[in-house]
């Protein structure tokens, strides 16, 4: 057995953080009895006046900066935390990682051939088909040669591949894990494969070129998103398209488009979809609650709550008020 796999790295790494995050809190804990006067008063500052406001503010910034605007902090979280949730939740059923896309009816259906398994996942894989068929009549898939980068666990690019038939299908994914639990989930053979990379060096796939790119609600986590659309301008076919959907604040919407066509990739659609994706939220809000009572305890069910888009989250009202917006674009190689 190997006690060094990526498996358990990103385990014994987060306990590690965790034993740090627990002695700090001790810290704290016994800062705040020594001064139990002084601590009280805080409190109400902090949790019944104005302040409060201010400290929400400030927790904000220094998230936003973390998690979506930093170049290398960004990075190291997001690819921490994907190895760690894949180690941490190696459940099979578990396959796609998106906001999903539903239409704005009672069950928001656009599928119909979904199996058991693909059913659970459904406004998530609807998500993909309309990545998948931006732009291109369902036939034109056949023959196509597909690449997604960031493909995460893998359920998305494994519809595309049994339902729509391309000639091959290529994941590339940040974490190790997520790639690993691909391969024992799906199997690899020809028409389907999945390897480790980083979406702004692709060096790895070099030698091969693709007709169809798509990107599926990841091009967030990247520390430089101007870098992963050189890459892929570089491994489109001519002709060939990108398909790119993710959320993105209102004010950074500009420099996004700006990085899109940056390399002269012809922008062929552009659609806003945060309705969509709200309705996709609402609809699958029960399967995410249960979800997260069964599987997590009270730490990850409050991290999980957070980026799993359920009513509660932030992401979840900030798309509601439309100050973040959730896009989709086509652009081709000409
Ligand atoms: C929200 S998940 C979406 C996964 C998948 N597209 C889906 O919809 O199920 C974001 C994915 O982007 C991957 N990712 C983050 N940074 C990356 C990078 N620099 N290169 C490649 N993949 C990356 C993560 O590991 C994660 O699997």
């Amino acid at each position: 057995m190997n006690l060094l796999s990526p498996q358990n790295k990103s385990l014994i790494l987060f306990f590690l953080f965790a034993a740090i995050a627990i002695v700090a809190g001790l810290i704290l804990a016994i800062i705040a009895i020594t001064f139990f006067p002084i601590t009280i008063v805080l409190f109400i500052i902090v949790k019944y006046t104005p302040v409060r406001n201010i400290f929400t503010k400030v927790y904000h910034k220094i998230y936003d900066y973390l998690f979506y605007q930093s170049e290398k902090p960004r990075k190291l979280l997001w690819g921490f935390i994907y190895d760690f949730m894949c180690a941490y939740f190696p459940l099979n059923k578990w396959r796609a990682l998106n906001y999903g896309y539903a239409l704005l009816n009672e069950n928001g259906r656009i599928l119909n051939n979904l199996d058991e398994q693909q059913e659970e996942e459904r406004f998530c894989l609807q998500l993909y088909h309309m990545v998948a068929t931006n732009c291109l009549k369902l036939k034109d898939l056949q023959g196509k040669r597909v690449l997604e980068v960031g493909s995460g666990r893998g359920g998305g690019l494994y519809y595309i591949h049994s339902a729509l038939k391309p000639e091959s299908c290529v994941g590339v994914d940040y974490s190790q894990n997520q790639v690993d639990f691909c391969k024992t989930t799906y199997g690899l053979n020809q028409k389907l494969n999945f390897q480790q990379g980083d979406a702004e060096n692709l060096t790895i796939l070099q030698i091969q070129t693709f007709d169809l790119i798509i990107n599926v609600e990841s091009s967030h986590c990247y520390g430089n998103f101007q870098r992963f659309v050189q890459e892929v301008t570089k491994l489109l076919n001519t002709g060939g398209l990108f398909v790119i959907t993710d959320f993105r604040a209102i004010q950074e919407i500009k420099q996004f488009e700006e990085d899109l066509q940056s390399t002269g990739l012809k922008l062929e659609t552009k659609e806003d979809i945060t309705i969509n994706v709200l309705q996709a939220l609402k609809l699958d809000e029960k399967r995410k609650q249960q979800w997260m009572t069964r599987h997590c305890g009270i730490i990850f069910r409050s991290f999980f709550s957070k980026f799993s888009g359920v009513q509660s989250s932030r992401i979840f009202q900030e798309l509601s008020e439309r100050k973040t917006l959730y896009l989709i674009y086509a652009l081709r190689k000409v």
